[in-house]
């Protein structure tokens, strides 16, 4: 199984051009299922993830032609509605397929993802408001099974708010009959650019990027062409690993406008930032950070996303740094990992109270999910000596080439089979 390698103790530099982003490529890559003709995908990413869901929608009938520039997705020839729970397992995603599905043919049949390492993410509120919606649905044998004639459009006011399920809505109201609102929807970009795709396929949708959308349903969707928007939790990761190492790192092909309250937080800790419209641009000058807090909530907030990447910030800032997760109820696997290098944290209930040290040692450590990865090979980056991070495959579902990335802003870090 892969490892990866790495000898800390390098200062970054240079630039790195960052991938489009997996939560959006994603949805939208479901989102082709709600069309007979075929759609153009360009800037998706080279992951585990995207391969998944073209194996996910191949095994339904769906037939993916992939190039350098873009996917050609082409479900003309869907003709199983099942999402198999090897699948769903290894990817919770898988679920987006349920509004498409259900949308288009009338029926789904989509394994239940189960608990994973950061929480227990429940999909009730997909089910519950595609019920509201007129769909018949059961739960049997761990499947969730869905039919509908056609589904009416209603208002939705969602308990909670959430990513995934306010796309899944957002794609079955499109093909549903009426005007469907969300209510408290999620605002995420990523929802946004689903939106951008779903308009382009002829759909009739208003105020995505708000916390109230509208979506009056159409008979029919077209296959379309899109780009999708750049990584932004990538992109963060990349000015978080320029901020750890003290040094000066240029992001290139992303978009700083979604990432402000990632950049305001490395500000606070002490890094001067320039920004363009596709990049950005980040100098720490040799100085250590000083330490933040952070308080994870939906976007336009701080993102859980980015919460692993800031706890390792934390582990070798200067003074004493708080982080608070509010979004999932089990997402500090890696603080363990991180003391085992040395780290200084302390959990108490969804917070971790971090005092920096001056230097992390190099240790053995197991990555428990994506993002927690991404914070151990951070802190790797700073380590003295090497750091050997076990379950790659993790970091391989979110993360385009990034040995190579960090290679080239000088890293020392290789990819190692054992
Ligand atoms: N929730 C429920 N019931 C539901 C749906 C959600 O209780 O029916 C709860 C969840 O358990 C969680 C909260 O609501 O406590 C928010 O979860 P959300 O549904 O927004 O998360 P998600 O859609 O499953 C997406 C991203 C995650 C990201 C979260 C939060 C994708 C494919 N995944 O997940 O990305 O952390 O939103 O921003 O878009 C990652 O990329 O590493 C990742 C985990």
């Amino acid at each position: 199984m892969d490892k990866l390698l790495i000898t800390g103790g390098k200062t970054l530099n240079g630039e790195v051009r960052i991938s489009g982003a997996k939560n959006a490529a994603l949805p939208i890559l479901a989102a082709t299922l709600l069309a007979d003709t075929p759609s153009y995908i360009s800037n998706v990413p080279d992951l585990r993830d995207i391969t998944t869901m073209m194996n996910l929608l191949g095994e339904m009938g769906g037939n993916f032609t992939v190039d350098d520039e873009k996917i050609e997705a082409n479900n003309s020839n869907i003709h199983d509605f099942t999402a198999p729970y090897e699948m769903v397992k290894t990817m919770r995603a898988s679920v987006l397929v349920l509004g498409p599905l259900l949308a288009r043919f009338g029926k789904a049949h989509v394994s239940l993802p189960g608990g994973c390492a950061i929480g227990a993410r429940p999909v009730n509120l997909h089910t519950q408001a595609l019920a509201a919606m007129g769909a018949d649905i059961r739960v049997e044998g761990g499947y969730i099974t869905a039919q509908a004639k056609r589904l009416h459009g209603t208002t939705l006011c969602m308990d909670l708010i959430t990513v995934t399920g306010t796309e899944n809505l957002m794609m079955a109201a499109s093909l549903a009959d009426g005007v469907t609102v969300i209510e408290n929807a999620a605002r995420e970009p990523e929802v946004v650019d689903l939106a951008k795709f779903l308009n382009r396929m002829g759909a009739r949708i208003e105020g995505a990027g708000s916390s109230t959308i509208r979506i009056q349903g159409v008979d029919k969707l077209y296959g379309a062409r899109h780009q999708v928007l750049p990584d932004r939790i990538e992109t963060g990761t990349y000015l978080v690993a320029a901020a750890m190492t003290g040094g000066r790192v240029k992001v290139k092909n992303t978009d700083a406008s979604l990432l402000d309250a990632v950049l305001l937080k490395l500000l606070e800790a002490g890094a001067t930032i320039s920004r363009g419209d596709d990049w950005i641009e980040l100098d720490m000058q040799g100085r250590r950070p000083r330490a933040i807090d952070i308080y994870t909530a939906p976007y336009p907030a701080f993102p859980t996303d980015m919460q692993a990447q800031l706890t390792a910030m934390n582990a070798i800032a200067d003074g004493v740094g708080m982080l608070t997760e509010n979004i999932f109820e089990n997402r500090f696997m890696h603080a363990s990992e991180l003391q085992r290098m040395g780290a200084n944290i302390r959990l108490e209930g969804n917070t971790a109270i971090v005092k920096g040290v001056e230097r992390l040692q190099a240790a053995p450590v197991m990555a428990t999910d994506l993002r927690a990865s991404a914070g151990l090979v951070l802190a790797g980056l700073v380590a003295e000596g090497d750091t050997l991070i076990d379950r790659l495959y993790h970091l391989d579902r979110g993360y385009e080439r990034i040995e190579e990335k960090l290679t080239q802003l000088g890293a020392q870090i290789r990819r190692v089979s054992e």
